[in-house]
């Protein structure tokens, strides 16, 4: 066998990987927890986070913390204007990060996506226009669900003790866990969602996560 065809054996493919979540459910802890179990397998991972650090995820980031409003005081961006925006950092975001990645065979861990779009957006817009917004980013191989109960989240939201971003509010975040619900049930047919129980110990939510990555890259390597 030549070289070259031992070479394109052994580049693996990539593997696209979600974490899900209310706000304080722990995406952005198990994110940076996983990358370095999946590290010390020996994976390339690549973490990454939308709203995304690129041009679009930077003016979202901006209209949640309240930088970026309407004029002369008539409040935040409308809820339309916002889901149009986070689509368009989806989009931008796969096309600058995600895919280039994927094809250099990384798993991307990517701290939120779509069903982020479907519960928050979905909870103020109809969800049938965020679907179809949000209908050219690729699905991902592997969606884990951090399932925490709005109680909890909102107690880990006060220790962790920055100002409340838009849509913090704890009658808002109940409504979003219902729209979470609702869109893991539409989804669930066409794509793999996996639900993780988020209240949990930290290592066993990790535990529980790298098992069902694993179970994914299995079958796809
Ligand atoms: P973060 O707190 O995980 O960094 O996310 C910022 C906020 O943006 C969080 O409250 C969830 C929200 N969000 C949406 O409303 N729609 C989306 O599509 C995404 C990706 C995040």
């Amino acid at each position: 066998m030549s070289v070259r065809r031992v070479r394109a054996r052994a580049v693996s493919h990539g593997a696209f990987i979600v974490l899900e979540g209310l706000d304080g459910a722990g995406t952005t802890t198990q994110a940076e927890r996983l990358a370095r179990a999946l590290g010390d397998r020996g994976h390339r991972v690549r973490v990454t986070r939308q709203p995304s650090d690129g041009p679009i995820g930077t003016m979202v980031r901006q209209a949640l913390t309240g930088r970026l409003v309407l004029p002369n005081g008539a409040g935040p961006l409308t809820e339309d204007t916002l889901a149009l925006l986070f689509a368009a950092d989806r989009l931008d975001h796969l096309a600058a990060v995600i895919e280039p990645a994927l094809a250099r065979g990384e798993i991307v861990l990517c701290d939120r996506y779509v069903l982020s779009s479907l519960a928050y957006q979905g909870s103020a817009l109809p969800p049938a226009w965020v679907e179809q917004i949000n209908a050219r980013a690729r699905r991902p191989d592997l969606t884990l669900f951090l399932e925490v109960d709005a109680r909890t989240a909102a107690r880990r939201r006060a220790v962790r003790g920055h100002d409340a971003e838009l849509f913090e509010a704890d009658e808002r975040q109940r409504r979003i866990a219902r729209q979470y619900r609702a869109a893991i049930r539409r989804r669930a047919s066409s794509e793999r969602i996996v639900r993780i129980d988020g209240g949990q110990p930290i290592e066993a939510v990790t535990a529980a996560a790298l098992a069902e990555i694993e179970r994914v890259l299995g079958v796809s390597r």
